[in-house]
């Protein structure tokens, strides 16, 4: 077989910190490049995949930095391919842990074919699928894959739920907050949930949020006044609501610092107000990354969470972009608030390999 195109997203231009990545600019769509896939050579430990789905984060905003700038995770390099959490099924193997047409989900490039070595992070990243429930591939990158683990994992490991007691989330329809609303919801809470349209606040009512609202309507300081104090506090935004619930906090409340998506795009730091209350209010509070607590609660999310998608328990919404092409604007998208669920690139065919659960809205 000759050559075929390999397209990709390439890292194009470092945007100013004070800015939003701009699509053909900060990541360009590239044609360019081509593929032959029964000869490109493997080194040893290294396999050839063909990527089905791919997940944009919150968090790739923060890759799109100099080499020089520190961080929490590596920066994209200039002119190569992105790369994020991805779904996708070996071509060919020299690892005998990934075989040929194995599903594995772990990190790879935005391109519809790429090679993962044998040594570096991206393969040490990897987990072999074996989806025996036969559910949507993407699913894996989304309420079974990073986001349902944060939102699991964060809340089994610092919310001690009080029955009837007051929880406020925000970005309440997204990937995340999606499921923390239900988590809250099974543990008996009241649940406070804010977005940014009226059609996530329809859909975080279909979730069970006693007082779903849109911030950008309503007033989240009357509304935490009006409903709270909080008992516990998932945080998804930071800046002034985070000042906002720290103001309309119980005595111990509980705050799970999971993201700060206000500041992802911007220098400006917000002057907090209500940074005392931690003390003289007894508030516990917690920031984490999902990957530090993936060995204490891996083993309970994949005994309980899968059967509760596949049987329609759990709910969620998917944001699916067909094709690489418009990577740039849907990331665009989920760092403005235009994404309604997790937001998903589909690279390949293949991903509705079974049936669909029962909750897909
Ligand atoms: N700690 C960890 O390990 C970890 C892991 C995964 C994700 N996270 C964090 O979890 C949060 C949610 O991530 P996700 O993947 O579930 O994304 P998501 O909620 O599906 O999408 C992002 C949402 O953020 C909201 N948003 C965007 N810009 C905003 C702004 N300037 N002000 C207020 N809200 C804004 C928008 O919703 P609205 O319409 O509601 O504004 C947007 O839909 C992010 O902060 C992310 O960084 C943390």
């Amino acid at each position: 077989m000759p050559p075929i195109p390999n397209r990709r997203v390439l890292f194009n231009e470092i945007p100013p910190a004070d800015g939003y990545p701009i699509p053909g600019k900060t990541t360009v769509y590239d044609t360019s490049a081509e593929i032959d896939l029964e000869n490109a050579p493997l080194s040893k430990d290294s396999i050839l995949v063909k990527v089905i789905c791919l997940s944009l984060d919150p968090y790739m905003r923060s890759r799109m930095r100099k080499p020089d700038v520190p961080g929490y995770v590596p920066p994209f390099i200039l002119h190569e391919p992105i790369s994020g959490h991805g779904v996708s099924v070996v071509l060919r193997s020299r690892n005998p842990h990934f075989k040929e047409g194995a599903h594995v989900r772990g990190f790879m490039d935005f391109a519809e074919y790429c090679i993962i070595e044998g040594d570096g992070f991206p393969m040490q990243s990897l987990i072999l699928l074996k989806n025996d429930l036969q559910l949507p591939w993407s699913l894996y990158v989304g309420i079974l894959g990073v986001p349902g683990r944060t939102a699991v994992f964060g809340w089994r490991e610092y919310v001690k739920p009080k029955a009837r007691g007051v929880a406020f989330i925000t970005t309440g329809a997204g990937a995340v907050g999606s499921l923390v609303i239900q988590l809250a919801k099974r543990d008996g809470m009241k649940v406070i949930a804010s977005a940014g349209t009226d059609d996530k606040v329809n859909f975080m009512n279909e979730l069970g949020a006693d007082v779903a609202f849109n911030y950008h309507t309503n007033s989240t300081k009357d509304i935490l006044r009006e409903h709270g104090p909080l008992d516990v506090y998932w945080d998804n935004v930071g800046g002034e609501v985070l000042d906002l619930a720290l103001e309309n906090a119980a005595f111990s409340a509980s705050f799970v610092e999971c993201g700060m998506i206000t500041t992802y795009n911007s220098t400006n730091a917000y002057p907090f107000k209500n940074m005392f209350n931690i003390i003289s209010k007894n508030i516990q509070i917690n920031g984490f990354l999902t990957r530090t607590l993936l060995e204490k609660h891996e083993e309970e999310f994949l005994q309980i969470i899968p059967k509760m998608v596949g049987d329609g328990e759990l709910k969620y919404r998917e944001d699916i972009t067909s094709g690489l092409a418009n990577t740039g604007s849907a990331l665009l998208d989920l760092l403005t608030g235009k994404n309604t669920g997790k937001s998903i690139v589909i690279v390949n065919e293949g991903n509705s390999i079974g049936r669909f659960p029962k909750s897909v809205m």
